[in-house]
């Protein structure tokens, strides 16, 4: 144990007793950290992950109805209150996207990353296969990336992007169904995607099978998250929270 003089120990007293030790704070690492994600993107992500909760939640009952309900038909409207949840977190998926792709064009450059992927840069498919190496514990060090990473950055495009325009698109074409011709919904989607697909109960089929899709993204991309900032050289959950990524070395 090393000896400390009368007034390291006097100083030493004082931190314990307040938390304030600035010597400590004079040897500690400084942390660097980059401005990331703007408010807009991190407000969306959050409020697009509740809408994609609900949407998931009362679509699985649309499709496997709660039993009937006992007494007089009008005293139950437990699944026209499930339909209507699932309508209006349809409605803030779909103009959220529109207001992303917007903030894509006038935000900084890491807001269009979920827009596009360099399918084309061997650099990228480089940094691709380190990343899938890392995860699988290949790997024995990550590499630090400022925006998302390059696996990440393909799931997001493929699987979030991807499936989420199909369900925008099948969903406004079930439910222009509802809403009728002449309806915009209807007149926009029903009209041409029921064709596509047969019948109906196709795009009831699909719309389903998409959200099991979704299910799976939303699994492997909350799992990755966490582990990454717990496993990985920078800050993640917390920087889609604040805006900043921090490197811890
Ligand atoms: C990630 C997004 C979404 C998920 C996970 C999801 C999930 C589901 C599921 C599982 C069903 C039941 C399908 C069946 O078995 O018949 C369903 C039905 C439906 N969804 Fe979605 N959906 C999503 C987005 C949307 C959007 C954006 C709309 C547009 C308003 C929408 C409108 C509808 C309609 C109209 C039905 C049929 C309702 C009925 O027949 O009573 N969905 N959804
Ligand atoms: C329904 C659930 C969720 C969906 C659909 C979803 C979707 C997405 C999408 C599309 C992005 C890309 C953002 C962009 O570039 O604009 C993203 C990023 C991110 N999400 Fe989620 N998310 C969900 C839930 C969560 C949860 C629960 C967490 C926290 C544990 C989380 C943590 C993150 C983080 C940290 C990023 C940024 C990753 C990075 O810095 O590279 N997400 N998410």
């Amino acid at each position: 144990m090393s000896t400390l003089s009368a007034q390291e120990l006097a100083q030493q007293r004082q931190a314990d007793a307040t938390g304030i030790d600035n010597n400590a704070v004079l040897l500690g690492d400084s942390i660097k950290s980059v401005y990331v994600y703007e408010a807009p993107v991190r407000i969306w992500h959050w409020i697009n992950a509740a809408a994609i909760t609900v949407l998931a939640i009362t679509g699985y009952f649309i499709g496997v109805p709660l039993p009937t309900m006992p007494g007089e038909a009008s005293d139950n409207y437990l699944m026209g209150y499930i339909r209507f949840a699932h309508f209006t977190a349809g409605y803030i998926l779909a103009v959220g996207l529109l207001g992303r792709a917007y903030w894509a064009i006038v935000g900084n450059h890491h807001a269009r990353e979920l827009f596009w992927v360099p399918l084309f840069q061997k650099a990228y498919w480089r940094e691709v296969i380190q990343v899938l190496a890392w995860y699988l514990f290949i790997a024995p060090k990550p590499n630090q990336y400022v925006g998302h990473n390059p696996l990440a950055r393909f799931a997001m495009f493929t699987l979030y992007l991807g499936i989420g325009l199909f369900m925008i698109v099948t969903g406004f074409a079930l439910y222009g169904e509802g809403t009728q011709p002449g309806s915009w919904a209807h007149t926009l989607f029903t009209t041409w995607v029921i064709p596509l697909f047969g019948q109906s109960q196709d795009v009831h089929t699909w719309h389903r099978l998409g959200m099991w899709g979704m299910v799976i993204f939303i699994i492997f991309h909350i799992y990755a998250a966490i582990r990454e900032d717990i496993m990985g050289r920078q800050s993640i959950v917390s920087t889609m929270i604040s805006g900043h990524r921090t490197f811890k070395d």
